[in-house]
């Protein structure tokens, strides 16, 4: 099958914004090795996303329905700048322990909207092997969503296992794992204002 397009092209990371390790605020250096999106950039690229969804989905039976807990500040910024009448919901997912396949996911919060018959827009923080949107994209059809369309801050295509492709993607990430604006690592780093290159050594060290 041929993967569909992206309706908001993403925009790359520059290089040069890769190698900035000197911008990293002191209080964060032994963790962080750079600063991948800074805090400016981020908020010019999510009025650009919130514009345009706005414009596709103005007069439509709408609702958000957004992924826990990564979302919270994509979310928060998204949804204050769309300036017409919506409502959003939160669903929270994660791998089922006692699965055989990693293909397994458990719904962890119920959604309490009804989305029968709403066009929904579900939002998560990055995109990576895919199957999480995957999965939870197939809940909501099954759920009776008249559409479902899929929003990422970050895609890393990189990690994909089979194809997938968001519908609104915020910024292509390389490969790497990268925390802050929401993003963490051991629920750690969400409150950073910028998404930032997570050390490997701290990686490593909590796996
Ligand atoms: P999949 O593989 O299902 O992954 O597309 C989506 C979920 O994986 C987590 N993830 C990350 N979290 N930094 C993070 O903080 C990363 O670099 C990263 N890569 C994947 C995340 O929970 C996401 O919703």
């Amino acid at each position: 099958m041929k993967p569909k397009k992206s309706i908001a092209p993403p925009l790359s990371v520059p290089p040069h914004i890769i190698k900035s390790r000197a911008a990293v605020p002191a209080a964060h250096r032994l963790d962080i090795e750079a600063i991948l999106i800074p805090p400016s950039r981020i908020q010019r690229r999510v009025s650009e996303l919130a514009h345009i969804i706005s414009a596709d989905y103005r007069g439509k039976e709408f609702v958000i329905i957004a992924l826990l807990n990564g979302t919270v500040m994509f979310l928060a910024d998204l949804v204050r700048r769309m300036e017409f009448p919506l409502q959003f919901d939160l669903m929270g997912v994660s791998s089922y322990r006692g699965g055989t396949s990693s293909g397994d996911l458990e719904f962890t919060r119920p959604l309490k909207l009804d989305i029968r018959g709403r066009h929904v827009l579900l939002v998560d923080d990055i995109l990576d092997t895919g199957k999480t949107l995957r999965a939870v994209s197939a809940e909501l059809a099954s759920l009776g969503a008249a559409s479902v369309r899929t929003c990422v801050l970050l895609d890393k295509p990189a990690g994909r296992v089979g194809e997938f492709t968001a519908d609104y993607v915020g910024f292509v990430v390389p490969h790497l794992f990268v925390v802050g604006y929401g993003l963490d690592h051991d629920e750690k780093y969400r409150n950073l204002p910028f998404v930032g290159v997570l050390k490997e050594e701290v990686y490593q060290a909590v796996r």
